[in-house]
């Protein structure tokens, strides 16, 4: 197979200016496309688990961004049927069964490899070689720059011990996958990090094993799969062994040959609402409510931190709905404490981090973060980069290998900055102009619609003084 060319998204630049000085009033809601998006960690596995359920499936408020379209994308070159309508994703799945025919809707025979773009998205990237492994596509998964430059041998590795036939290139994209015999060979393995994308791949992988595989994390990382695929009538346990504070979950693969399709309401996404939150409570005089969030405990670190910070967070109406917990968050405007995050809370808000700077920039004292390596191997190196730009706002940022601290409470100035590819550094970045001296302007805004396009109009609807521009 040959390397495919390095595709990079062709986008119009854009900037948006953030003025300061506005208050934010006002509900936001996440339903049909509106307010904030349905999860997307949540859509992209209910649309690659219903693609390999049997029957008809239907996900309503679906996430429609960048980072899901290319998933939806891959699925339609897999000929896996598939139709959008008002953030209704209906899918037709092909099942878990590999099969052999001429006229099977994916082509597990083909000679020539199916080269899937991924775009900015690992997620994308990571949990489509485990189902690929499954269906036995020969493939060549690619994306963009910042993508080759996140780390894959984190999943290539414990898959060629399940004997798939998968090979990276110097340990990134572009991926290379043939197919391999099945079953596979049923895993016993220790994860190096907590990771949810790690350990999703590996459990659809486990779908179609010898036998049961179990997976051990130094981390609670996010539950979603698990939850997903229990719905679907798959045979899994999950437990920690609290001496060691790992997370342990054993897979079974399902003996009917089969996972049910799925019928459920995405929640909105919290890691989108989270820079709402953020920005209410540095805003002086705001008071929002954030309606149908989801807050699964493994996501809701920042909650947690933020009220230890002195945060003014109710959460209100909480249910279980389609196996999440969801509910209703009022945030209002607060003086912040600096604070202390280590441990199981780094895991549990791992993509907050750059929502979590601009309250710790704004809180009284020093904030401190330790143990979140991680974040460096995420969209843009979330140490460096967050400590490149908030410094040239005024923030007083020392950044550290696994972490970094900030001196809250100092003036804010304003100016350009540049979100280094990165949609959550964009999208903090811009909340922090709302209390800056003079405006924030944000270069290559247009990252943000990989996860929160309406995230400009949603912060204007709310009474922010933003504009954006070419
Ligand atoms: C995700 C897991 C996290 C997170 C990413 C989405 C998922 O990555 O940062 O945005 O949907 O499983 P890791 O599993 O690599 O920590």
């Amino acid at each position: 197979m040959d390397i495919p060319k390095n595709h990079n998204m062709v986008k119009r630049s854009s900037s948006i200016t953030i003025n300061p000085g506005s208050t934010l009033l006002g509900e936001v809601n996440s339903s049909n496309g509106r307010g904030i998006p349905g999860d997307k960690s949540l859509s992209h596995r209910a649309a690659l688990l219903a693609a390999l359920a049997k029957g008809e499936s239907q996900v309503k408020n679906f996430s429609i961004t960048g980072v899901t379209e290319v998933m939806l994308a891959a699925l339609n070159q897999l000929k896996v049927p598939w139709e959008l309508e008002d953030n209704t994703l209906t899918i037709q799945g092909i099942g878990i069964k590999p099969r052999f025919v001429s006229n099977s809707p994916v082509s597990m025979v083909s000679q020539s490899p199916v080269s899937i773009h991924c775009g900015n998205s690992a997620t994308t990237m990571r949990l489509l070689s485990g189902a690929l492994a499954v269906w036995r596509v020969m493939a060549v998964l690619d994306g963009t720059t910042s993508l080759r430059n996140r780390p894959m041998l984190r999943i290539v590795e414990p898959l060629q011990k399940m004997d798939v036939n998968i090979r990276a290139t110097d340990g990134h994209a572009p991926l290379f996958l043939h197919p391999s015999q099945l079953p596979l060979r049923a895993l016993d393995y220790t994860l190096p990090v907590a990771s949810a994308q790690i350990k999703t791949c590996l459990l659809l992988a486990a779908l179609v094993a010898d036998g049961d595989t179990t997976l051990i994390e130094p981390g609670p990382s996010r539950d979603h799969t698990e939850r997903m695929m229990r719905a679907m009538g798959v045979s899994l346990e999950c437990s920690r062994q609290p001496t060691e504070n790992l997370f342990i979950t054993r897979l079974t693969p399902p003996g009917s040959g089969f996972l049910n399709p799925l019928n459920i309401e995405l929640p909105g996404d919290f890691s989108a609402a989270a820079f709402l939150i953020v920005a209410a409570l540095i805003t002086p005089g705001s008071k929002i409510t954030i309606n149908n969030v989801g807050l699964n405990p493994t996501r809701t670190g920042l909650l947690d931190t933020l009220q230890a910070m002195g945060a003014k967070i109710q959460i209100l109406n909480l249910v279980e709905r389609s196996g999440e917990p969801v509910g209703d968050l009022v945030a209002s405007h607060s003086h912040l404490q600096g604070v202390l995050v280590g441990g199981d809370t780094v895991v549990r808000m791992i993509d907050e981090f750059p929502a979590f700077a601009v309250a710790a920039a704004c809180a009284e004292g020093v904030s401190k973060v330790t143990g979140a390596l991680e974040l460096r191997h995420k969209e843009s190196d979330r140490i460096s980069s967050l400590g490149i730009e908030l410094r040239k706002v005024g923030v007083l940022f020392n950044e550290m290998e696994d972490g970094f601290s900030i001196k809250g409470d100092q003036p804010i100035l304003g100016g350009i900055v540049n979100p280094h590819g990165d949609h959550r550094l964009a999208m903090s970045l811009s909340i922090i102009g709302l209390i800056s001296q003079s405006p924030v302007i944000v270069r290559d805004s247009e990252i943000i619609s990989e996860s929160f396009p309406e995230f400009v109009s949603v912060l204007q609807q709310l009474g922010a003084k933003v504009e954006q521009g070419v």
